[in-house]
């Protein structure tokens, strides 16, 4: 996605992984620093790992306590999070912008990626309440983002919600959980997004097209949080049909 962005705007930038260890978090980021290079992204498991090695952190990227992008200007090095801002953009692809405002929306989840999906949608207005396999980190969860927690999907406060954003791990491709949101909680009228991009359709996004709701894709997400990426480390808007395409070729 990056690369294909690059070569269309004709940056000189170019965008390679690199396997590090915990071991070696400090000493990578020093060399970021020293080699000048202009950004990091960052995976599992260092996102919370490589907070202290940074110069500052962007507000929401504190309150989420999760970075997966750096910036470097000029030594100064600025963690951000753009899995919030991926979400709520694939969000407001289905429901437009301000779409959330005041809507009853269930996050389904309360582990590191539901964190951030949950300052997103609290900051986009949403009326959210957070459901987990775990009640007492749904619990806390909702009590950092200010929602409602729910013990189980019989018990919502608001009843049928709108819009359902599942953020677990179940789906995911190796997960022995197919779907973890039952097919009768599915409704006409509804958006439901699943954060799981691989596999592309998973059991929830069937079982939600089946019951006439409007799906969003994990992939959208994982697209938006990279258009996001790119705009930070380039200070350019992102060419997103290009990215788009480049990862749709790439699965
Ligand atoms: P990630 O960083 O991907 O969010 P995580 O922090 O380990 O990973 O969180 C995984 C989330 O998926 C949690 O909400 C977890 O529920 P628990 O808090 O109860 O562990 C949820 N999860 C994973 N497998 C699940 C399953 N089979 N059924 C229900 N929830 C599941």
């Amino acid at each position: 996605m990056h690369q294909a962005a690059y070569r269309t705007l004709g940056l000189d930038y170019v965008y390679v992984p690199f396997a590090i260890t915990t071991e070696r978090l400090e000493q990578a980021v020093h060399g970021m620093r020293a080699l000048g290079i202009r950004g990091f992204g960052v995976s599992m498991p260092f996102k919370q790992q490589v907070i202290p090695w940074l110069d500052a952190l962007e507000p929401t990227a504190a309150k989420i306590g999760a970075v997966n992008t750096i910036v470097n200007d000029d030594g100064h090095l600025t963690g951000h999070n753009t899995d919030w801002t991926g979400a709520l953009r694939a969000l407001e692809e289905a429901l437009g912008s301000d779409g959330l405002r005041g809507r009853p929306t269930l996050l389904v989840g309360a582990g590191g990626a539901a964190r951030a999906v949950a300052f997103g949608l609290v900051r986009a207005g949403a009326d959210l309440t957070i459901a987990n396999r775990t009640a007492s980190k749904a619990e806390q969860l909702a009590e950092d983002v200010g929602a409602s927690a729910a013990r189980g999907f019989d018990a919502l406060p608001h009843g049928v919600p709108e819009v359902i954003v599942q953020a677990t791990s179940a789906g995911m491709s190796g997960s022995p959980t197919p779907t973890v949101v039952p097919a009768s909680m599915l409704r006409e009228g509804m958006t439901v997004m699943d954060i799981v991009y691989q596999p592309r359709e998973t059991q929830l996004i069937r079982d939600a097209a089946r019951a006439g709701a409007r799906t969003v894709h994990g992939w959208r997400m994982l697209l938006h949080q990279a258009a996001r990426q790119f705009e930070l480390y380039t200070g350019r808007s992102a060419p997103l049909d290009v990215m788009d395409a480049a990862l749709r070729e790439s699965r």
